[in-house]
C-alpha cells in the first residue's frame, strides 16, 4: 500500500491546473447507461474513482475507450472518454462491485429507465455516517416503479417504463436529484423536482442529459421540470472543474503561505469556501486563467463555518478547512450539518498536534503556533488530503498511509504540489 512522505515548512509558488470534477464525472459516466450511442466526455480526472466506475459499467456492457496522449499533451491534462452501452447485458450491480464505490449505487437509475428493471446492491464507500438510500428508493417509486430489498440488493421493477410524477425532498440530496434527473428523462411524461440539490455538478449532468435529448428546465435551482423523451442520444461533453480541488490547494496555499495561480478554478463554483480563505487572511483574486490565491507575511485568522448545501460552506473542504485552523491564531468552531460522524480526521490532526474539541456535530478548533509531523493515517478521500494540508505547514516529517483513500479523488496530487515547492513524495509498497 501507498504512503506520502511530506517534509513540511516550505511556502507553495506556482501554478497548479485544476481537473474535472469527479463528481460530475461519476454521474456522467454512469449517464451513458441511458442511450445505446456513444457518450464523449473530455476533461475526466485520471482518479482512481473514474477507473473503478469504468469496470463495474462494462459489467453492464459499456464499451469504453480511453483517448491516448497527443504530441504536445501535458502528461498530467485530464482524459477523453468514449462510453458505449449499446447493449446492457447485466441489470444487477453485484455488491462486490457497488461496495467499492457507493456512487455506483446511482446505476440504479439508468438501469430501470431503459431495461424497465435493475437489481443493484446497496452501497458501500467511504465510511462517513449511515448514508442511507431511502430517498434514492423514493424518487424511484415517485417515478412509478415496485421498490424491494431482498437480500441487501435492492430489486427495482418498472416492467411498462417510469412514469413522471412529483418528488420533494425532505433533504437536499445530490445523488437522489442525480437520481431523478436520469430517471426522470426516460419517464413517459412530466416530472417536478423540488428542493433539488443545486450542486454545480448537478447542473453539469442536466446540461449533458440536455446535450443527449432529454427535456430538463431549472438544473442548478431547487425547483427543476422533466418532460420525458422516448430515447436519448450520444453527445459530446466537457466535465466541469473540480471545485472541491480548487478549494483544497487554495486552503493548503493559506495554511503553508505562498503564492499560486489554480488554473481554470472556477469562483463562482466556491464562492462561500473562497470568502472563509480570505477572511482567513489569504487574498484571493480572480484572473481570466483562474484564481490566484496568496498569503504572505499575516498569520492565520480563525473563522468559523458551517457546512451546508451548494451554495454554502461544501462539507467536502469541511476537514481541509479544520486543518488551516489548526494554526489559525486562536479558536473557531466548525459545524458540520450534512454528515454524522464525518470528523474522523480529528483524531488525526491531534497526531499532529492540533488542538480540537468534539462536541456533536460541531468541532472547536484552539490554533496552535506550531504542528509537528507524525504518522498519520488517511480515513476517508477528504479527511485524507486534510492531513497532507497539515502536514505541508508542520515541522518535520510527515508520513501518510493508506493514501489509497487520495488517490480516489485527486489528480497527481503529490506532482500538483511538488511543482509549487512542496516536498511530498510518494512511497509505494507495504505500508
Ligand atoms: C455527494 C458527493 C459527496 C458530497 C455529498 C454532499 C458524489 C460522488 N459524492 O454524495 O462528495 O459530500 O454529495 O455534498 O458526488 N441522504 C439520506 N437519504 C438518501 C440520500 C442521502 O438521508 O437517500 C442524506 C445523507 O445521509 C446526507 C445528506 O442526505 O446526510 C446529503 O447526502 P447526498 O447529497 O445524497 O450525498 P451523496 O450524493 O452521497
Amino acid at each position: 500500500m501507498d504512503r506520502i512522505r511530506i517534509v513540511g515548512g516550505r511556502t507553495l509558488e506556482g501554478t497548479i491546473s485544476i481537473s474535472g470534477a469527479k463528481n460530475a464525472a461519476l454521474p456522467l459516466m454512469i449517464a451513458s447507461l441511458l442511450t445505446n450511442e456513444t457518450l464523449t466526455l473530455e476533461n475526466t480526472p485520471r482518479v482512481a474513482d473514474v477507473g473503478m466506475l469504468l469496470q463495474i459499467l462494462s459489467h453492464h456492457g459499456v464499451d469504453y475507450s480511453v483517448d491516448g496522449r497527443k504530441p504536445g499533451d501535458d502528461p498530467q491534462a485530464s482524459r477523453t472518454l468514449h462510453l458505449a452501452a449499446r447493449q446492457i447485458v447485466d441489470i444487477t450491480a453485484p455488491y462486490d462491485l457497488v461496495a467499492k464505490m457507493r456512487a455506483s449505487f446511482w446505476v440504479v437509475a439508468p438501469l430501470l429507465a431503459r431495461m424497465g428493471e435493475a437489481r443493484v446492491s446497496l452501497p458501500g464507500g467511504c465510511a462517513i455516517g449511515t448514508r442511507p438510500v431511502d430517498l434514492l428508493l423514493m424518487v424511484l417509486e415517485k417515478l412509478g416503479a415496485q421498490v424491494a430489498i431482498e437480500a441487501g440488493y435492492v430489486h427495482a421493477r418498472a416492467k411498462n417504463g417510469l412514469q413522471g410524477g412529483e418528488i420533494h425532498f425532505p433533504k437536499v440530496t445530490v445523488g437522489g436529484t442525480h437520481t431523478a434527473l436520469m430517471a426522470a428523462s426516460l419517464a413517459k411524461g412530466h416530472t417536478l423536482i423540488t428542493n433539488a440539490a443545486c450542486e454545480p455538478e448537478v447542473a453539469d449532468v442536466a446540461a449533458c442529459l440536455i446535450k443527449m435529448g432529454a427535456k430538463i428546465k431549472g438544473a442548478g435551482q431547487p425547483t427543476i421540470e422533466i418532460e420525458g423523451v422516448g430515447a436519448l442520444r450520444g453527445a459530446n461533453h466537457s466535465v466541469v472543474p473540480d471545485r472541491i480541488e480548487a478549494g483544497t490547494y487554495a486552503i493548503a496555499v493559506a495554511m503553508t503561505g505562498g503564492d499560486v495561480l489554480l488554473e481554470r478554478a472556477p469562483p463562482d463554483l466556491f464562492q462561500s469556501a473562497l470568502d472563509a480563505i480570505c477572511q482567513a487572511g489569504a487574498d484571493v483574486a480572480v484572473t481570466n486563467q483562474g484564481i490566484r490565491v496568496r498569503r504572505n507575511g499575516a498569520g492565520i485568522a480563525p473563522v468559523d463555518i458551517s457546512t451546508a448545501p451548494f451554495p454554502g460552506f461544501p462539507t467536502d473542504l469541511q476537514a481541509q478547512f479544520m486543518a488551516l485552523m489548526t494554526k489559525a491564531k486562536g479558536r473557531s468552531r466548525i459545524t458540520e450539518t450534512i454528515f454524522e460522524n464525518r470528523f474522523m480526521h480529528v483524531q488525526e490532526l491531534a497526531r499532529l498536534g492540533a488542538r480540537i474539541k468534539l462536541d456533536g456535530d460541531v468541532a472547536h478548533v484552539e490554533g496552535v503556533a506550531e504542528l509537528q509531523g507524525a504518522p498519520v493515517m488517511a480515513t476517508d478521500l477528504r479527511a485524507s488530503v486534510s492531513l497532507v494540508i497539515a502536514a505541508l505547514a508542520a515541522r518535520g516529517e510527515t508520513m501518510v498511509n493508506r493514501v489509497y483513500h487520495l488517490d480516489r479523488g485527486f489528480e497527481h496530487l503529490e506532482k500538483k504540489l511538488g511543482r509549487c515547492g512542496a516536498i511530498v513524495e510518494r512511497i509505494s509498497g507495504n505500508g
